[in-house]
């Protein structure tokens, strides 16, 4: 199985940009623990983060189409949450399940952090839970569905 994670800008900041919002610890020292984690359960993660709208749709297109798949993908996509219909058509583009997750709890924050262009376009999001965000979307994608008949 391999998931692909794919950062928007400012995301390489975090661990000390606006801690109080984002926390101290740098997502790469996260993430590094986190792909250490899933490997474990046969889970390949990849990792993409670029301040570019026009790199994340690249990197989206590169991982979500064709032989070269990946099987699911994690989104944060930064401010362009908020503001990129691009980014939203990119992701109905593809064929992997995308996840989308932030940090900090959008819904607490100011009003125009309410609105996701993206969240219609995905297969779910995970909001609010930190750093955490990211390995409760893997579980997410990894999830069985339950069968309640
Ligand atoms: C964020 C939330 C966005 O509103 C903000 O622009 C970010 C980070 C988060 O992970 O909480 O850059 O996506």
């Amino acid at each position: 199985m391999r998931i692909a994670i794919i950062n928007g800008p400012n995301l390489n900041l975090v661990g000390t940009r606006e801690p109080e919002v984002y926390g101290n610890r740098s997502l790469d020292d996260y993430l590094d623990r986190l792909a250490a984690d899933v490997a474990q359960q046969g889970v390949e993660l990849t990792r993409f983060q670029s301040n570019h709208e026009g790199a994340i749709i690249d990197e989206l297109h590169r991982v979500g189409r064709g032989a070269l798949a990946v099987d699911g993908i994690v989104l944060n996509a930064g401010a362009y949450t908020h503001t990129s219909l691009a980014i939203a058509d990119a992701i109905r583009a593809i064929d992997p399940p995308v996840v989308e997750v932030h940090i900090s709890n959008v819904h607490a924050r100011e009003a125009i952090r309410h609105t996701s262009l993206i969240a219609g376009a995905c297969r779910g999001s995970i909001v609010g839970f930190g750093l955490d965000s990211y390995r409760l979307a893997i579980m997410a994608l990894l999830a069985k569905p339950f069968n309640l008949t």
